[in-house]
């Protein structure tokens, strides 16, 4: 049987999205194995659920560094860790060119909205905001740009007039849960392609 494909995470915060991607390792949904969990913050509970399960998990400080400087080190330590895949669950950084050129087509990220609407920040505000009746989650690849690379899949939620912004994400995220790891399927079984913008099957 071939070795299963190495994950390397980058998470700032809560990390459900990481635990999720973690639970279907677990129960053998996903075939793959997280080999290193990176926080830019200290303090992130992400990093302290990662360690908890036993895995290798470091904080790399970014605070007061240039970005090439932090995502050199961040780079290193992925590729000592042999990583196939890098995702990005919650890592409110954006990344230097020189990292998206270390990994080509191997940095995935997941982002509440349906893009291109809403990138940035407070995506599911943005929404609630505008007055959309619909949105959801993307998984995509990246790229040099913000919440721009070609998209994985999506998943849509109604916006309720009743919702919130809190009502709203946590919708959302029961999606992302389930998103990302069948983008992660996807891509580890070779069968998706690039295609300019588009992701297809490959013939
Ligand atoms: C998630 O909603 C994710 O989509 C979002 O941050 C949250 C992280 O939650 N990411 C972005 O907005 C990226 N532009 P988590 O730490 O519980 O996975």
């Amino acid at each position: 049987m071939a070795p299963s494909k190495k994950i390397g995470i980058l998470l700032s915060g809560r990390g459900s999205n990481f635990e999720a991607i973690a639970d279907s390792i677990a129960a053998k949904r996903l075939t793959a194995e997280i080999a290193i969990v990176i926080s830019n913050k200290a303090d992130a509970p992400g990093l302290e659920s990662a360690l908890r399960r036993g895995l290798t998990a470091l904080f790399i400080l970014s605070k007061g560094r240039t970005r090439e400087d932090h995502d050199a080190e961040v780079i290193a330590t992925l590729k000592h860790a042999q990583v196939d895949l890098v995702c990005l669950a919650g890592y409110m950084r954006l990344l230097s060119p020189e990292f998206v050129r270390a990994f080509p087509h191997r940095i995935l990220n997941i982002h509440p909205s349906l893009l291109p609407a809403f990138p940035g920040l407070d995506a599911q505000k943005q929404a609630l905001d505008y007055g959309a009746k619909v949105s959801g989650c993307t998984v995509h690849f990246v790229d040099e740009h913000l919440d721009h690379g070609p998209i994985i899949l999506q998943k849509t939620v109604p916006v309720l007039e009743t919702d919130d912004e809190h009502s709203l994400a946590k919708r959302i995220l029961e999606q992302e849960h389930i998103a990302y790891t069948e983008a992660i399927g996807l891509v580890l079984s070779g069968e998706i392609e690039i295609q300019g913008r588009k992701v297809v099957r490959k013939k």
